[in-house]
């Protein structure tokens, strides 16, 4: 059994290695690394009276970070989109954000 002696350094580490790469596999493969802060909200959406209470906050942070700005076109209704920002790999229209399914 010469192929399975872990009498060699390299040998030893080439074992490390495997079972670093059998344990990492094993984690991947249960989802354990893909859980995150978000999918647990998405999985428990806030209430209809938990989003109103946030409602204030959101639009101080929309003000801060000036989402307005995009996704809203010259001369359309706010929030609606259709604002045209051109890139290395073509336009792209910022989408409608507004609560109205037609913007
Ligand atoms: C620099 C311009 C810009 C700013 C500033 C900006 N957006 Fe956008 N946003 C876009 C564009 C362009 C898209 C469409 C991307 C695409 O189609 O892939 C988009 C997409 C979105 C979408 C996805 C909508 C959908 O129909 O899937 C949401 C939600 C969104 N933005 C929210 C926000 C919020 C909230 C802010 C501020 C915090 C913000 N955006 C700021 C340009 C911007």
């Amino acid at each position: 059994m010469a192929i399975l002696s872990l009498s060699t350094p390299a040998r030893r580490i080439g074992a490390v290695l495997a079972a670093s790469a059998l344990v990492a596999g094993g984690l991947l493969a249960s989802g354990i690394l893909e859980r995150s802060a978000v999918a647990q909200d998405v999985e428990a959406p806030l209430s209809q009276d938990a989003m109103k209470a946030l409602a204030p906050r959101g639009a101080k942070v929309a003000a801060a970070a000036d989402c307005f700005a995009c996704h809203t076109a010259r001369g359309g209704a706010p929030w609606a989109g259709g604002l045209p920002l051109e890139t290395p790999f073509g336009i792209i229209h910022a989408t409608n954000i507004s609560p109205s399914p037609r913007g």
